[in-house]
């Protein structure tokens, strides 16, 4: 038998459903759901070895070919834009991007430069200049939502998916960007070399969609 196809999988939000999916596909994923702090986690019955990651590593980890595939939002997709195949959209883990600021502000009003704090400055910066509009970006790690009732930006651009966060902090959207969903990804190496095998796996998923 050839060596496992290593996957990468996003902890945190998407890992219920990737899990899920992975098990509608049939495969025993007892140990990842009894993982501890063991990180490299056999799915046997697939040939199959899952790696769970921070959605950023998720990439990392593809784009090197250290992990044939992975299962990453498309969120962390359009702000790294790494080099692999992007092949099936999973359709769960909907969100959307948006610029969001305080209610009522009127955001667009007014001739400054607006400050715009979000953890992904590249998405953010594609969205300005799509506009022309010249904005100064600044980078957080943590809950962006703080930056406007800091003053220290006049809005966010930020994932957006129940709008429970905005709401609570007197925050609204101005206005949407995109729709963010879960993405099934391959390195670009191994879907040459292990292609057969790929294939199968994506056909089965699309089945299961
Ligand atoms: C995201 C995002 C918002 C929140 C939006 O953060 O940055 O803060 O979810 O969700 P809502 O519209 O349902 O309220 P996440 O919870 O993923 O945590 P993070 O700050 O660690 O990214």
């Amino acid at each position: 038998m050839n060596k496992p196809l290593r996957i990468a999988l996003t902890k945190g939000r998407l890992e219920k459903d990737t899990v899920g999916l992975f098990e509608k596909l049939g495969y025993d994923c007892t140990s990842v759901h009894e993982k501890g702090r063991k990180l490299i986690l056999p799915v046997p019955d697939g040939n199959l070895e899952v790696v769970l990651a921070k959605a950023n590593d998720v990439i990392t980890y593809v784009e090197h070919g250290v992990c044939d595939l992975g299962v990453v939002g498309k969120d962390t997709i359009m702000e790294m834009n790494g080099k692999f195949f992007e092949l099936i959209d999973l359709g769960f883990g909907k969100c959307k991007f948006a610029l969001a600021a305080k209610k009522g502000c009127d955001f667009y009003s007014g001739f400054g430069v607006k400050t715009i704090a979000t953890k992904y400055p590249n998405v953010a910066r594609t969205f300005f200049e799509s506009k022309g509009m010249d904005v100064e970006i600044v980078k957080i790690e943590g809950s962006v939502e703080l930056a406007p009732l800091l003053e220290l930006s006049d809005g966010i651009v930020d994932i957006v998916e129940t709008g429970t966060t905005l709401k609570e902090n007197g925050l609204e959207v101005v206005e949407d960007i995109c729709s963010i969903s879960a993405r099934f990804i391959v390195n670009t190496v191994s879907l040459k070399m292990r292609h057969e095998e790929i294939e199968e796996l994506v056909k089965r998923i699309k089945e299961c969609l």
